[in-house]
């Protein structure tokens, strides 16, 4: 089978709205040192309150759309990875599917967390490998603002809202688009990050609300610890079974959750400070879209050619894990 899944589009939305450090001094007691030196993020965005996720995941897409010229009844499938769906169902691809006007397509959601991104592109993948479909969006979109109890101060400084998305079409050449992917789930590790609250197990009640069950919960250093080992694992793992090494990599797009936890990787993949795309300074740890924002900003800055390799690699919430290398193919 030589046909592959190429990334033809690439689009985002940031909403305008900044949450610096020095505003969440205001909120908590913390400082914008101990912000920047333990995670790199200096702000992040936040969504107006009454507005959704599907808001932010139509935006990325209409961007593809608009800068493609493609009529939206061409979309065959949409693919959302997300935390903070709209509503618990109908899916936020749904809303996203109609507020597109993409009647033609169906649509699920991926909840991988911090690795949904990279699920819901070899997702895509598949279905556009196999010949079944021919345009494909993958959108991460999360409002992580909806989920951040803002007088928590060890998970208030963390996060951001965003959306970012690719366009997959068919592409003939072997070793071009989507090249592999590695994907993982450790469900033991479940218990250090979590929302407890709004699903069957804890449905919303004045108690879980009491509890501040429906916000995140995490065991930061736990989950860091896991994060900087199987990152790399996962990263030096695809790498080796396409025979490449650091080297070969044009860009690596590392999900965004502690600048610290970016540059040990990166290291340990012996890769070089131009190699890895950082922009966790200014969103801060928006889950889903981490990725495609950081892929975005390659593609807009024109810094992508035919041939390059893209490594991608995330780890999150289940725990989740895994990579996928990418053959820039436009
Ligand atoms: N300001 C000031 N002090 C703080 C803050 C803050 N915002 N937050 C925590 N502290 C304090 C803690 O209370 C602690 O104080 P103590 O020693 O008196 O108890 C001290 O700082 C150190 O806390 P640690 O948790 O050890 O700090 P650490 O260096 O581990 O950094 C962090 C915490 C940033 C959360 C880090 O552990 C991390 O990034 N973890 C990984 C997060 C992650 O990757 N999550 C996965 C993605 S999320 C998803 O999937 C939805």
């Amino acid at each position: 089978m030589g046909r592959k899944a190429v990334v033809t589009g690439v689009g985002q939305y940031v909403p305008p709205g900044v949450l610096t450090n020095k505003d969440l001094e205001k909120m908590v007691d913390t400082s914008d040192e101990w912000i920047v030196t333990r995670t790199g993020i200096r702000e992040r965005h936040i969504l107006g309150k009454n507005l959704p996720t599907s808001y932010m995941g139509v935006r990325a897409a209409q961007m593809i759309l608009n800068e493609k010229n493609i009529d939206p009844l061409e979309i065959d499938m949409i693919v959302v990875a997300t935390v903070t769906p709209d509503m618990m169902f109908p899916n936020t691809a749904s809303r996203i599917q109609e507020k597109l006007g993409a009647k033609n397509a169906w649509g699920m959601d991926v909840n991988g967390a911090c690795t949904g991104f990279i699920y819901a592109l070899a997702t895509g993948a598949m279905f556009v490998e196999s010949g079944r479909y021919k345009k494909v969006l993958v959108i991460g979109a999360d409002k992580m603002s909806s989920i951040v109890d803002y007088t928590d101060r060890n998970n208030c400084v963390l996060f951001g809202d965003a959306a970012a998305a690719v366009l997959l079409e068919p592409g003939e050449e072997r070793d071009y688009g989507v090249v592999d992917f590695i994907l993982k789930t450790d469900g033991t590790g479940g218990k250090y990050l979590y929302m407890p609250g709004g699903g069957s197990l804890h449905p919303p009640s004045h108690e879980t609300v009491d509890k501040k069950m429906h916000f995140i919960h995490q065991e930061g250093r736990t989950v860091f610890k896991f994060a900087v080992t199987e990152m790399a694992n996962v990263s030096e793992e695809i790498l080796q079974k396409n025979g490449l090494s650091g080297t070969d990599i044009k860009y690596f797009i590392p999900h965004q959750a502690n600048l610290r936890i970016i540059d040990a990787t990166g290291k340990r993949l012996g890769l070089s400070d131009d190699q890895v795309v950082v922009n966790i300074d200014r969103y801060g740890n928006t889950t889903a879209a981490t990725i495609p924002l950081g892929l975005y900003e390659l593609y807009s800055q024109n810094k992508l050619q035919r041939g390059d390799y893209v490594l991608m690699a995330a780890f999150g919430a289940g725990f989740t894990w895994g990579s996928l290398l990418l053959r820039w193919a436009i």
